[in-house]
């Protein structure tokens, strides 16, 4: 057997783990340094509905990124309760669109 081969695959493998845990830190400290933290879970409801219930409702929404991008900037209101989120227009075009993404990646 020759172990060349079987290094390579496995080189790949560990670079692409290392890229997603980096994307990840940093898509996190985005998500606490703009406060969404404080009022979304992944797995729970808090004041906002948890991520993973936005992904279930938008999965079949082909623009879901694009709808979500818009409730980040604009704030949101009745679509999932009494709760209004705020505006957060202070953040990027990039970053709203990271932050909408990495919410659609969510397993529901
Ligand atoms: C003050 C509390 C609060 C903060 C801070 C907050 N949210 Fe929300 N979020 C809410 C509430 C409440 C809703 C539900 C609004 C509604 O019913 O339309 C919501 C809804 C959402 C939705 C679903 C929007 C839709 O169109 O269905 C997403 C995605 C979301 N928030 C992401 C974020 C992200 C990302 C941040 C940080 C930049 C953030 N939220 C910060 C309270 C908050």
């Amino acid at each position: 057997m020759n172990s060349r081969l079987l290094t390579i695959p496995f080189l790949v493998i560990v670079m692409a783990t290392a890229a997603q845990a980096e994307d990840s830190a940093e898509i996190k400290e985005l998500l606490q340094a703009s406060g969404c933290l404080s009022c979304h879970s992944i797995t729970e409801k808090i004041v906002g509905p948890a991520f993973k219930d936005v992904v279930a409702k938008y999965s079949s929404d082909p623009d879901a990124v694009g709808t979500l991008t818009q409730s980040i900037k604009n704030g949101s209101r009745g679509k999932w309760g009494r709760m209004a989120m705020p505006a957060h227009s202070s953040l990027s075009s990039d970053d709203l669109k990271a932050l909408a993404t990495w919410v659609m990646s969510q397993k529901p």
